[in-house]
């Protein structure tokens, strides 16, 4: 199987790329401004707003699989409309598409989601998510739109150098002890779309783990995790503030889980202290 890693520069691209050529497989990635260093894949250039370069990256790759791992946070131009472009030369080519999405389609209005659940974003972010899930879904009926939620790794993630540079009085910010996520390892979300990549299971997905936590209890565990104080960690509530966005959101995966071999561990299994430690403070 030949996959494509759209977006492998990335956070969660890193790993889909690290994973993908692991097991062996022929595996080719693209960055826009961050060229990618993981060894064993032939990376490409490619901007999403430039339908040209999506064309000559896969003439140029021919893959089985895509993956769409990008993200423009609120830039129209890439997260809807050039996720709604790969997917039209994706199908064009007749190639298994997996498009990640995110659980910022959602409101917080019902606080709990399953896959059956349609969006009602309050961002400028979710909304262009919700955009590009519903043109993936008309446009590649035979597409996997994967929702996630908070992605958390080994420390590479914003959310793990946020309550670093907190901790160490660095950044001036606050954890929301109202907003809600189930946050997933990156290592987990991976897999599990790589193996969604291999099978033609059609439709919505969510893969999102089972612990349902605020940025706060997150902050807290990530602290313990890495031997920092949490008390050291700011505090506020999102309701208090004019910082748009969902409150309560969680992902239900029960039943995409029920159908996987990849088992997405809760943040409390997977930043048990000592665990899973940040690289800066492996001996
Ligand atoms: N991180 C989270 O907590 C989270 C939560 C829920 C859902 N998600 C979803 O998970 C996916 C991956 O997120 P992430 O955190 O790994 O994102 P990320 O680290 O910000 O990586 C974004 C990727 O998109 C590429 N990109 C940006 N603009 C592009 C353009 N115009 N054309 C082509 N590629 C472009 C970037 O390339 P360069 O870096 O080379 O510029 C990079 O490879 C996204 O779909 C996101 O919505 C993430």
């Amino acid at each position: 199987m030949r996959v494509l890693i759209i977006g492998g520069s990335g956070f969660l691209g890193t790993e889909l790329v690290r994973q993908a050529t692991a097991a062996g497989r022929v595996t080719a990635a693209t960055y826009h401004s961050r060229a990618g260093s993981t060894p064993g894949a032939s990376w490409h250039h490619l901007d999403l707003c430039v339908p040209r370069q999506i064309d000559e990256v896969l003439v140029s790759v021919v893959p089985d699989v895509v993956i769409n791992a990008t993200s423009g946070q609120s830039d129209w131009a890439v997260t809807a409309d050039g996720s709604i472009r790969l997917a039209m030369a994706v199908t064009r080519r007749g190639c298994r598409l997996v498009h990640v999405s995110s659980d910022a389609v959602f409101s917080g209005a019902r606080v709990h989601y399953d896959e059956s659940c349609l969006p009602d974003p309050v961002t400028p972010y979710g909304a262009a998510k919700a955009a590009a899930e519903s043109a993936v879904r008309l446009l590649a009926p035979t597409a996997a739109v994967a929702r996630t939620s908070l992605i958390i790794g080994c420390g590479g993630s914003a959310h793990e150098r946020m309550v670093h540079d907190l901790a160490a009085g660095t950044h001036d910010a606050v954890l929301f002890t109202d907003t809600v996520r189930c946050p997933v390892h990156v290592e987990d979300l991976a897999r599990a779309l790589l193996e969604l990549a291999t099978t033609e299971r059609p439709g919505v997905f969510h893969l999102a783990g089972p612990d349902a936590l605020s940025r706060h209890e997150l902050g807290v565990l990530i602290a313990h995790r890495d031997g920092l104080d949490p008390t050291r960690l700011p505090t506020g509530r999102r309701a208090d503030t004019r910082t748009p966005g969902a409150l309560d959101v969680r992902l239900d995966s029960t039943a995409t889980q029920s159908r996987m071999a990849t088992r997405l561990r809760g943040a409390r299994e997977f930043l048990r202290a000592g665990h899973d430690r940040h690289p800066d403070d492996r001996g």
